[in-house]
């Protein structure tokens, strides 16, 4: 009984790798492109919870809306805008909190990887899963597609809609993940395929960057990690670093690792991360250009966010309505 709303976040942290293309982007898009509209949040109050330099921090905000739009994030059919122009985020937050309990949050995965290295850790990043289960509840949102790391958080998310609905009457909509488990979802590290590419690693050379130059892409893929078999074969769990290149391949080219291995035949492991690097120069320059293009218009980033911002609020007004009239008369 509730329209289909599909709704997803990105933290504007200024690096964004092709583990958050495949994963996370490209499925926004996919998902558009097949007739859906998204709401796509530039997560600025997640991205808080952990210290920010103000200019950098609005830098980087307009730099991920202009990869976002060249990436193909259609702003006309989805919505994109930043969270803090719709105070209502924190708002419902507040709410949430106050029906869920400390020791819920202390077990989540996420935030004992990220308090580890912490002397004092702040509130903040302790609730803020909460702040996610609030960004989609406030829409009532439907399908959240995010990466098998976020399970847990969707979880708290249904947790809490339940709770709430039990304790106020029926208001929120169950949210289902939209988890796919292709190999989208397990981008590696260019120099430790047991480890997934994340932007927190600190060997730059570990990542492939939407923003990066062709020389530097052509670098990091050959300083990339194979093995001491020299052919090229798919073989995702004796050699997943090999598999990791042709994934990356494929999923740009659409070709399917048996395709991709045939034809580089003949070919070692040294050759052939030559031509893994050619499609993926060829495919980012073109986006490259864009971001580039995009973020020299500032006020017109600004505009955009504006109007995706107006419209989330209508949709937000709507439900914290309820959520008030529900919680206080
Ligand atoms: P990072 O791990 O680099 O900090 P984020 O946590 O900001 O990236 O992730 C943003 C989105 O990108 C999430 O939906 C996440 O599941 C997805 N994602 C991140 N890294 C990868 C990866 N290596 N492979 C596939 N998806 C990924
Ligand atoms: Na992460």
């Amino acid at each position: 009984k509730y329209p289909k709303r599909i709704f997803s976040g990105i933290q504007p942290t200024g690096i964004v790798h092709l583990g958050n293309y495949f994963g996370a982007i490209g499925r926004w898009v996919e998902l558009q492109d097949s007739g859906e509209a998204v709401m796509c949040s530039i997560a600025d109050l997640h991205s808080i919870t952990l210290p920010q330099n103000p200019q950098t921090l609005r830098e980087n905000i307009l730099l991920t809306t202009a990869t976002l739009i060249a990436c193909g994030v259609d702003f006309k059919r989805s919505i994109l805008f930043r969270q803090s122009d719709v105070s209502m985020h924190a708002e419902l937050c507040w709410i949430l909190c106050c029906i869920t309990t400390m020791a819920r949050l202390a077990h989540l995965p996420q935030f004992k990887e990220k308090s580890e290295s912490l002397k004092n850790v702040p509130l903040g990043l302790y609730i803020y899963p909460v702040l996610q289960a609030a960004d989609i509840l406030l829409y009532k949102a439907t399908h959240v597609p995010v990466g098998q790391d976020q399970a847990q958080h969707i979880q708290l998310a249904q947790d809490l809609a339940q709770i709430f609905n039990r304790q106020f009457g029926q208001t929120f909509p169950i949210p289902h993940t939209l988890i796919s488990d292709g190999p989208s979802q397990r981008i590696k590290s260019l120099r430790d395929p047991t480890k997934k590419m994340s932007k927190s690693h600190t060997d730059s050379k570990s990542r492939l960057n939407i923003l990066d130059e062709p020389d530097v892409l052509l670098n990091k893929l050959k300083k990339a990690i194979t093995d001491f078999t020299s052919e090229v074969t798919y073989e995702p769990e004796k050699r997943p670093a090999v598999a990791n290149l042709i994934n990356i391949h494929s999923l740009f080219t659409g070709k399917t690792p048996e395709e991709i291995c045939k034809e580089a035949e003949g070919l070692n492991t040294g050759q052939y991360k030559l031509v893994v690097a050619d499609v993926v120069i060829e495919k980012l320059s073109p986006i490259r250009e864009d971001i580039l293009k995009l973020t020299k218009e500032p006020a017109y980033l600004d505009k955009i966010l504006k109007e995706g911002a107006e419209r989330a609020t209508e949709l937000a007004t709507n439900c914290w309505t309820e959520v008030v009239e529900k919680v206080f008369s």
